[in-house]
């Protein structure tokens, strides 16, 4: 098992939890085309206001959004407070651009965190660094809606990125210390150019904010995102997203612990409601995607952007419901798994995690064989006790297949797993192995 390199953060839970909801939700949801809206189409303060103005979850619930979390079998979840629009969900004592505000009239933040802490699910809160609405914030020439604003520099001249680095302070101040024990904390994003022109640990002061943030939650669990360095450690999770490693992420050469988050189309890379976007991925891409993560040893935080009115689409429920009605019979291969030692050889077309306390290896196949498959080395040869299909615990015969062994040359340890010829019913087939 590798070893990674050892983070303020408890991370005990989280790489036994494996799979995390990630919500994004603001009022980007009403333009339902990206949460970056603001910046692609350059909107000012004045014309994105309709959206504050109107801003009406009248069906929000979030007892059924915990619940669609729950029976996918997701274990945390971490919500957008703030994302880079400024506007922010709880009431926040630093600004009147908040929900409260808005004929929404309440804290949406607080009722949240409660029902899904009523389910057992951890609390993870994303926060913004950008911030494209508060007027100290230093219009950058690179991601600001008003970059090409022909008076930037002169609007510039107003504003004080330090006093806009007071009011993230504050803010972080309220969200740890007003909502009890918060797990995760998911910063997003730094930007520092090389010319300068980017944002990163100067204009947060991040060294000084991850002293307050240790200060009121001493375990939460820190994202990598605030422009400071891997070593000594202040960050706990590495977080690569819309894509997935090749192996286990590393800094200076060490494992580290890391989190993809992904989306759930593949097309416009939004995170906040798209109503338009038709680019969604089948549930079996969505389970071979938290498989893949698992087996390199990190998690998967899979993204929902629900609707201006306050619910989970159509489409993210069916997402999440088939994800449940694979993680009910293959949990065993998720939960406390982790990358498998490097002495089992992955078969073709596979994917192999590994439970050390229980010494369980799961075989997940992303294609059906078209009769065996083969596993190769010593490893399996010598330890290999039983092997079962996991979703109905049937039992697979193993055995030599005298042909491959007689003909495929330097293969002498050879196990050969002979499958059904009908592929069970389920979006990803497992096999558990019982090591001796
Ligand atoms: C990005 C984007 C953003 C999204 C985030 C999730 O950095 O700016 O919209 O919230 O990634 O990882």
């Amino acid at each position: 098992m590798l070893e990674t390199l050892k983070t303020p953060g408890d991370t005990s839970w989280f790489t036994h939890d494996r799979f995390g909801l990630f919500i994004h939700w603001g009022l980007y949801a009403m333009p339902s085309r990206h949460e970056w809206l603001r910046s692609i189409n350059q909107i000012n303060n004045e014309d994105y206001e309709k959206y504050f103005k109107y801003f009406d979850p009248d069906l929000y619930d979030p007892r059924q959004w915990a619940q669609a979390a729950a029976d996918a079998g997701m274990k945390y979840f971490v919500i957008t407070t703030k994302h880079h629009e400024g506007f922010c969900l709880w009431d926040t004592k630093q600004t009147d651009y908040k929900a409260t505000n808005t004929p929404a009239g309440r804290d949406l933040l607080r009722p949240m965190i409660e029902a899904f802490r009523e389910k057992g699910i951890r609390v993870g809160l994303y926060h913004s660094l950008l911030d494209w609405h508060h007027p100290q914030y230093v219009i950058d020439a690179q991601n600001h809606p008003l970059r090409n604003h022909p008076d930037r520099l002169k609007l510039n001249a107003q504003r004080d990125q330090q006093k806009y680095a007071d009011y993230l302070h504050a803010q972080t101040q309220e969200l740890l210390s007003q909502y009890g024990q918060i797990d995760i904390l998911w910063y997003d994003f730094s930007f520092p150019n090389e010319d300068g022109t980017g944002k990163g640990h100067k204009d947060w002061r991040s060294p000084e904010l991850v002293k307050l943030i240790r200060k009121l939650q001493p375990n939460v669990i820190l994202n990598d995102r605030l422009d400071l360095p891997a070593e000594p450690p202040t960050w706990d999770v590495k977080t690569p997203e819309q894509l997935q490693p090749r192996t286990w992420p590393r800094v200076n050469g060490k494992p580290v612990v890391w989190e993809a988050c992904q989306t759930f189309s593949t097309h416009n890379g939004s995170w906040g409601y798209h109503r338009d976007d038709q680019s969604w991925r089948s549930v079996e891409q969505l389970v071979q995607t938290l498989i893949d993560c698992v087996s390199k040893g990190g998690n998967l935080l899979l993204n929902v952007g629900p609707t201006a009115r306050g619910e989970f689409d159509a489409r993210s429920l069916d997402r999440l419901a088939g994800i449940g009605r694979w993680m009910k019979y293959h949990n065993r291969s998720i939960y406390g798994c982790t990358q498998a030692p490097p002495e089992f050889i992955t078969p073709q077309d596979c994917r192999l995690t590994y439970n050390p306390e229980r010494k369980r290896l799961y075989i997940h196949l992303f294609v059906w064989p078209y009769k065996h498959i083969h596993l190769e080395g010593n490893a399996f040869a010598e330890r290999l006790a039983y092997a079962q299909l996991l979703n109905d615990g049937s039992e697979i015969a193993m055995g030599v297949d005298a042909w491959q062994q007689k003909h495929l040359e330097g293969r002498e340890k050879l196990i050969t797993l002979n499958m059904p010829q009908v592929k069970p019913d389920v979006a990803v087939p497992v096999i558990e192995l019982i090591l001796k």
